[in-house]
């Protein structure tokens, strides 16, 4: 176990055994998580559907710090769909609310740990309050280089596509005979971000729900039935420890690096 995680683990926990399992060369390079289930974690409760909100942002902070101890180098985080706008008007000025006090409470942890904030959506249509914070944390974390926390606000993947193409059809300098996927790539929102090795999604959906949709092509996907103000850093590592078994074959016939 690497010494930075000496202090973050619980000797003879059962954490410190799941770590115990990792292969520390062979991590994710970039995590993307759908973290779902925050309603249905206040139904159980007989709590309103923000106090599950509110919850969830406890996990936030857990999977960064974790992600960060482990030397992942991107994190992405599904906080706000396109199609979120259907809920009522009350729960969604809350999801912008929380964002707006997460930011503010926890800029000091991004600056301080080295973090940098990314933003992936159509950012300019969330309302101006957040939007604002955003924009200062963003701009305060900037040079940072440790882990890139990407936050999915107002964010759907068929538009991330139509919006690459309107950009490509826009830039007059562009020989479309040269278009070709890696080309195509950094007109998306998340150019200059890796593809997501690992994708993880709470609380039982066999779903994507318009989530990076070119991205994932080739992400290998880990599903809890937990929901999300419940997943902890036992989570992440048994997500981790499952992806180290897989064989990501990439359409050949052996995995990849292994060609005899
Ligand atoms: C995820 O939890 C948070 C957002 C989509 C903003 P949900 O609010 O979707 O919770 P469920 O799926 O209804 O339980
Ligand atoms: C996906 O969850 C969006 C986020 C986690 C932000 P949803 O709860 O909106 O997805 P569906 O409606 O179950 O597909
Ligand atoms: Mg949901």
């Amino acid at each position: 176990m690497p010494d930075n995680l000496k202090d973050f683990i619980k000797p003879g926990s059962e954490e410190e055994l799941l770590v115990k399992q990792l292969d520390f060369s062979r991590l994710p390079r970039h995590v993307a998580v759908i973290m779902d289930g925050n309603g249905r974690w206040a139904k159980k409760r007989k709590l309103p559907r923000v106090a599950g909100h509110r919850a969830g942002t406890k996990s936030v902070r857990e999977v960064v710090e974790t992600c960060a101890h482990l030397g992942i180098e991107y994190l992405t985080l599904y906080a706000f769909s396109k199609e979120n706008w259907k809920r009522p008007k009350k729960e969604v000025a809350t999801l912008w609310r929380l964002l707006k006090e997460f930011l503010k409470r926890e800029d000091k942890v991004l600056v301080k740990n080295k973090f940098r904030l990314k933003v992936i959506g159509q950012i300019e249509a969330i309302p101006a309050f957040a939007r604002r914070e955003v924009e200062r944390v963003k701009e305060l974390t900037k040079n940072n280089t440790r882990l890139t926390i990407v936050l999915a606000l107002n964010y759907g993947g068929r538009d991330e596509i139509v919006d690459a193409v309107k950009n490509i059809v826009n830039d007059k300098d562009f020989d479309i005979d040269t278009l070709n996927e890696e080309k195509f790539s950094q007109y998306l929102y998340t150019n200059c971000v890796p593809d997501p090795d690992l994708l993880i999604r709470t609380s039982g959906e066999l779903r994507v729900s318009n989530f990076l949709l070119w991205q994932i092509a080739y992400a290998e996907i880990w599903i809890t039935q937990d929901f999300w103000p419940d997943f902890r850093k036992k989570h992440l590592f048994q997500a981790l420890i499952d992806y180290q078994k897989r064989e990501r074959r990439f359409g050949d016939i052996y995995p990849q690096g292994d060609q005899n």
